[in-house]
């Protein structure tokens, strides 16, 4: 059994999380709910795997191990139910890095890409800072999450220039997790209009049961030409530091294309301890994954009854997928400006869903920590919110 309950504390280490209020804002005592990494020590068979190459002492150019291909090919098939050909991996530095790379290839300047909002801002900002067009076709939110597959249709019809759909599967910031058939539907209606389907999965190990991961290439073999599939170890086992992602391309000549550009921009030269991570976590990570989601799930459920209590006005479901729970706070008349007031006097930093555009009055709120750590950030929300008259 492993203790998520108690964790390392991250302050003092230069951490995106924790470490910032002091150095850019003179701020002291923020309990840290945004952006997505855990609170929790990651699984030690990893640490001590970076422990002993460590101790090598020779650390000069590496290339990727068998065992590292080896272990996504048997973490893809045990956990998602997908054969993966080795000659179809690239290795990357980072998801967003390789989003990048991906689009730079599929997309020339005058033409688009798709995305479906509210969804992770680099999903719109990466295709932007490359001068390509952004298309939304916004999430049907309510009664509950579905694609807009009439609207997508339309848009594809009338705009033969988007060629790339990005797509985030399971759904950050929305925790939805794609059914076979919603995926189906969408790829039918991608291959009819000859649209390649980036299907970002860093989330693909976060599904809570009795739901299981559907990988966009376990649909139906005769779409997997027209997709490439971004995944990592990174957000399943809290290893975002360590630089490691990988694209899974079974186009021959567009795998061996991003391949190119990934050695001539660098993106695929990998940190030795991020092939070393990358294997300990996918070869010995499978306990602990379970432990993890199990503890992630009770503090949704956990979040849920708070929610209940405290703020019954606010509207929120413990999602499928993933450990950010996605809060609809617009029944309470709080101010745009509400996440920054939480931070700077509330002492508590949740995720401002106005960055995933299309998400008036939501907030991200990152489970992934020791309940004791949930509980006191949504306890300062509530202080907060009542000092301001927020709460009647
Ligand atoms: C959907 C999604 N893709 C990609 C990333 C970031 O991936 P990387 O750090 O490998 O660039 C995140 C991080 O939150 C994410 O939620």
């Amino acid at each position: 059994m492993y203790n998520f309950d108690e964790a390392n504390s991250r302050i003092g280490t230069s951490c995106t999380k924790w470490d910032r209020y002091e150095s850019r804002y003179n701020l002291k005592d923020v309990t840290a709910l945004w952006v997505a990494d855990m609170d929790f020590n990651c699984p030690p068979e990893v640490s001590k795997a970076m422990i002993r190459r460590a101790e090598h002492g020779i650390f000069g150019y590496t290339d990727p191990t068998e065992d590292c291909l080896q272990a996504i090919i048997d973490w893809e098939k045990r956990h998602h139910e997908i054969d993966v050909k080795k000659e179809d991996i690239v290795l990357t530095t980072g998801v967003v890095y390789a989003m990048y790379t991906a689009i730079e290839m599929l997309v020339k300047p005058d033409e688009k890409v798709m995305v479906m909002t509210p969804v992770y801002p680099p999903f719109f900002n990466t295709p932007a800072s490359l001068s390509r067009e952004v298309i939304y076709c916004p999430l049907i939110l309510k009664p509950e999450v579905r694609i807009d597959l009439v609207k997508m249709e339309e848009q594809l019809k009338h705009d033969s220039s988007i060629k790339v759909l990005i797509f985030c599967n399971p759904h950050n910031p929305v925790g939805k997790s794609w059914t076979k058939e919603e995926l189906r539907e969408l790829l039918e209606i991608t291959d009819r209009y000859g649209i390649t389907v980036i299907s970002d999965e860093i989330h693909a190990d976060l599904v809570f049961q009795p739901l299981r991961h559907v990988s966009m290439l376990g649909v139906d073999q005769k779409y997997n030409h027209h997709i490439i599939l971004l995944g990592a170890p990174t957000k399943t086992f809290n290893l975002a530091g360590m630089k490691i992602s990988y694209a899974l391309i079974p186009h021959r000549e567009m795998c061996t294309e991003f391949a190119k550009r990934a050695k001539a921009s660098g993106l695929s030269s990998i940190n030795i301890f991020g092939f070393e991570a990358l294997t300990a976590a996918y070869n010995h990570g499978d306990v602990w994954l379970k432990e993890c989601l199990n503890y992630i799930y009770e503090n949704m459920v956990w979040l849920k009854g708070f929610l209940n209590e405290h703020l019954p006005l606010c509207k929120y479901d413990v999602p499928e997928s993933t450990y950010l729970a996605w809060v609809d706070f617009s029944g309470y008349d709080v101010p745009d400006n509400f996440a920054e007031i939480l931070k700077f006097e509330g002492h508590v930093e949740l995720q401002d869903g106005r960055g995933f555009k299309d998400s008036d009055g939501y907030q991200r709120i990152n489970c992934a920590c020791p309940r004791a750590t949930l509980e006191k950030g949504m306890q300062r929300v509530v202080s907060c919110m009542k000092e301001k008259g927020w709460l009647s």
